[in-house]
């Protein structure tokens, strides 16, 4: 299995961020393809693409264009939801800061075939590199005749507008992110009615991802056979997975749905020298763990869901044998409790008595009723909080459990400092050497 750059083509090259660099490459070229298409043509090449949805869920882009309205007279709206903050997910800023105008291009064009007027991009308040970098592009498009009114000649306007969010995941959450760029507290919606009906501003609205949306100009540019011809029978496509953690050559891989995880950790460079694999994610920390029995899954929806798990946002954080899966865990459910927006009392309150649980197993403290205790608490709130924070909190506890569940017993005496102790950088033992010589 090759990689297959497309999204992360010109990624090295020095001015790859900037129109002229975008345009060497064909940059902004599907714009044109696009405008000389009806608008219905343009939602038919994306369904028959195969491309699903890049933010976490995979539901399929062209059917929820395809779900908004035309002809009822109200304004639509597209949102490109920008605000990635899911621990390990590190796709949708690269992009950004590599190539915003793929996005933007991908943005006029989705919007043209919706019939929007008016897009925004939700982007996290934290990155205001990426903000900057962003604001800059959408001025060049601006400039060049790309955005605004009569664009390319065709009577077709849009304004983009790029919205910096204060920081929380759960604006991440479409419906919470609709409330936010609305000026409200960002807490998720009761739906129905959902966002293709009465999303911003109550008018129809499709709300996509970073990498969707910038997946949409080739798709334009070269056919939706050719985008079709990579990937799996139901997961179609390129994507970006993200490696981080334990890794020899952490990055960005940009491979076919379907790719296994032994795959790219070889093309990696494997695990870190002298260590071994123990556990990894296969999209976020709200994806079930998943260990070295499961190096052949192919990556796509349908494969990582047999296995247990979900292919989520492509964020394959990868742990050796130094780490503790208990104090892991604890680490993100701290992160889950303390991003719990508060609407739903099964996440509020359950998230923050997982980490009180938690935090008594990592020191050693635990009791036999623990693990029950645990397991009982992710029953109550997975299925029953208001929205996906709540049942991805659970996740990593439960599979946690599952594959390392004698790690949890032995949270009952020994502190997971102890049976992992931290480990120590060269330049820390070169000092303490140094310093007892
Ligand atoms: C707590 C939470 C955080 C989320 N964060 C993001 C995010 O940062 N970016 C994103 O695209 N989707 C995120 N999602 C998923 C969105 O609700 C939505 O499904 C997605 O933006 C749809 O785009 P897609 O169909 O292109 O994947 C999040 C969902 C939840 C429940
Ligand atoms: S599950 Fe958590 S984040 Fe979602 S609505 Fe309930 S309290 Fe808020």
């Amino acid at each position: 299995m090759t990689l297959t750059p497309v999204l992360s083509a010109h990624w090295d090259e020095p001015d790859a961020f900037t129109i002229d660099g975008y345009r060497r490459h064909g940059g902004y070229g599907a714009l044109d393809t696009a405008f000389g298409m009806h608008p219905d043509e343009v939602i038919q090449a994306v369904k028959d693409s195969g491309l699903r949805g890049r933010g976490g869920a995979g539901f399929p882009t062209g059917m929820k264009w395809g779900f908004i309205p035309q002809g009822d007279g109200k304004p639509h709206y597209l949102v490109v939801n920008a605000d990635e903050s899911e621990p390990g997910t590190c796709k949708d800023i690269p992009l950004m800061m590599a190539s915003p105008h793929t996005l933007v291009e991908g943005v006029i064009i989705a919007s043209y075939a919706i019939r929007a007027n008016h897009a925004f991009i939700y982007i996290r308040g934290e990155t205001v590199h990426v903000a900057r970098r962003l604001m800059a592009a959408v001025r060049e498009a601006y400039a060049a005749g790309h955005l605004g009114t009569n664009i390319h000649g065709t009577g077709y306007d849009l304004e983009l507008v790029v919205h910096i969010g204060a920081g929380a995941y759960i604006c991440g959450e479409e419906t919470a992110l609709l409330d936010s760029l609305e000026g409200f507290r960002g807490q998720p919606r009761l739906r129905p009615p959902f966002p293709a009906v009465a999303g911003l501003y109550a008018a129809p609205t499709v709300v996509n991802n970073v990498e969707s949306i910038a997946s949409v100009p080739q798709i334009i540019a070269n056919g939706p056979e050719w985008f079709a011809s990579f990937g799996t029978e139901k997961s179609k496509g390129y994507t970006l997975f993200s490696l981080s953690g334990h890794v020899t050559k952490p990055g960005q891989y940009e491979a076919p749905l379907g790719v296994t995880m032994r795959e790219l950790l070889e093309l990696a460079g494997g695990v870190r020298a002298g260590h071994e694999l123990k556990f990894w994610t296969p999209g976020g920390s709200s994806t079930p763990l998943l260990t070295a029995e499961h190096l052949d899954v192919p990556l796509d929806y349908e494969g990582v869901g047999e296995a247990g798990s979900m292919l989520g946002t492509k964020a394959l954080q990868v742990f050796d044998e130094t780490v503790s899966v208990v104090r892991s865990v604890l680490r993100w459910t701290e992160f889950y409790a303390h991003e719990s927006c508060g609407k739903c009392t099964p996440c509020r309150e359950g998230t923050y008595w997982l980490v009180q649980v938690l935090r008594r197993i990592e020191a050693g403290h635990g009791t036999e009723a623990d693990i029950a205790k645990l397991l009982d608490l992710c029953d109550n709130i997975l299925g029953r909080a208001f929205c996906a924070l709540g049942d991805g909190a659970t996740s990593p506890i439960t599979s946690g459990i599952q594959y390392f569940h004698d790690e949890f017993v032995a949270g009952m005496h020994t502190p997971a400092w102890e049976l992992f102790p931290p480990e120590r950088s060269t330049v820390w033992a070169d000092l303490t050497a140094g310093a007892s010589a």
